[in-house]
C-alpha cells in the first residue's frame, strides 16, 4: 500500500473552517444537510484554489506551503494538519509576522547577523507552542532563536508570547526546516541546533521521516560552527536510542558525556508541552548533547 508521503501544494495543511449556518437561515434538518454540504464543498475549493495561488491564509501572515513545489520534494519529517487559529493566534499573526516573521521559501540565504543583530543564533527545530521557546529567550537574552515550526497556531502562539514577554531576540519560521538549512542558511552559521521531542513516528514503515538521521546531521554539520552544541530531547526510547546511535557514529560530532551516553537535561530547557504529556504517560525523557567538532 503506498504511503501518504509528500503531499502537494493542493492536498496538504490547514484548511479554512466552511462556515454553519446561522440561527437565521437554519432549515430543517434535511435541507440543511444538503446546504451544509454544498457550503462544505464551496468552501473546501475556495481554499484549493487559494493554495494554489500560493495565498497566505492571513493576509500579510505566513504564506501556506512558502516553498511551494520550485523545490525537491522530500520524506517529510511532519504530519500537515488541519489547526484551529484563535482569534488571539490570529491577532498575533496579522500584527506581529510581518516583523518577526519569516517564510521559508528557499529562494534566499538569510543574513543572520542582520536578524539578530550580531547576537549568537541557535536554531530550534519544532517548537510547537513555543511556550518553552519564549521561555528560554526571555531566559537568554544574548541567544537568539531561529525557531521554526510548519504549524500555523504555534507561530501566532509564539508571537504573542514572543511579545507578551517582551523578548526581541526570536524570530519564528514558517515551512519545511531542511528547506531553511538547505537553502537559507551561509556555512556555519549556526551557533547550535535544538529539536525537542521531535515527531517520534513510532511505526517501522515511518522511521525514514525521523529528524535525526545521518543525512540530516551532514547537512546541520555544515550549517553548524565548530563548537556549536546539538541538542535534542526525546520521550521515545527507540528514537532516543537512534539519536545517540546516529551522533555517535558520525565524525563531526563529540559527545559532551564522557561515558558517551544521555545527558542529564540542562537547566536552560524548560519542560515543553510534549514533554509534559510523555511524562504523564510514564515515559522517561533523554536528553542527548553533543557538539560539533
Ligand atoms: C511533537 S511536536 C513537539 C513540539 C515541541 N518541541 C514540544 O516539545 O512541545 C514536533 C513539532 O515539530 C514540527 N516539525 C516536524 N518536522 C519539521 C520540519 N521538518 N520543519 C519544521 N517543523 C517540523 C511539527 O510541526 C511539530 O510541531
Amino acid at each position: 500500500m503506498s504511503e501518504p508521503l509528500n503531499p502537494t501544494p493542493e492536498t496538504p495543511g490547514p484548511a479554512a473552517e466552511a462556515p454553519g449556518p446561522t440561527p437565521e437561515t437554519a432549515l430543517p434538518a434535511e435541507d440543511a444537510h444538503t446546504e451544509d454540504d454544498a457550503a462544505a464543498r464551496r468552501a473546501a475549493s475556495f481554499e484549493r484554489q487559494r493554495r494554489l495561488r500560493q495565498e497566505p491564509r492571513f493576509p500579510g501572515g505566513p504564506a501556506a506551503d512558502p516553498a511551494g513545489s520550485h523545490h525537491e520534494r522530500r520524506i517529510r519529517s511532519f504530519q500537515p494538519r488541519r489547526s484551529r487559529v484563535t482569534t488571539g493566534q490570529e491577532d498575533a499573526l496579522q500584527r506581529l509576522w510581518p516583523t518577526w516573521g519569516l517564510d521559508i521559501d528557499g529562494r534566499s540565504v538569510l543574513d543572520l547577523p542582520a536578524l539578530f543583530g550580531g547576537l549568537p543564533v541557535v536554531l530550534e527545530i519544532g517548537f510547537g507552542m513555543g511556550e518553552a521557546t519564549a521561555q528560554m529567550a526571555a531566559d537568554d537574552p544574548g541567544t537568539g532563536i531561529l525557531a521554526v515550526d510548519v504549524h500555523t497556531p504555534g507561530q501566532g502562539n509564539l508571537l504573542g508570547l514572543a511579545e507578551r514577554a517582551g523578548v526581541s531576540n526570536v524570530r519564528v519560521a514558517n515551512g519545511d526546516a531542511i528547506i531553511l538549512l538547505r537553502e537559507m542558511l551561509e556555512p556555519a552559521a549556526l551557533d547550535g541546533l535544538r529539536v525537542y521531542f521531535p515527531d517520534p513516528w513510532p511505526k517501522k514503515r515511518h522511521h525514514k521521516r525521523r529528524l535525526i538521521q545521518p543525512e540530516f546531521l551532514d547537512l546541520v554539520a555544515q550549517r553548524l560552527k565548530p563548537g556549536a552544541l546539538v541538542h535534542c530531547a526525546t520521550d521515545w526510547e527507540p528514537y532516543a536510542e537512534q539519536m545517540l546511535d546516529v551522533l555517535t557514529a558520525h565524525p563531526l560530532y563529540e559527545n559532551t558525556q564522557p561515558d558517551g551516553g544521555y545527558a542529564p537535561r540542562p537547566a536552560f530547557r524548560p519542560l515543553t508541552r510534549f514533554e509534559g504529556q510523555g511524562l504523564d504517560k510514564g515515559h522517561v525523557v533523554h536528553d542527548v548533547l553533543f557538539t560539533r567538532r
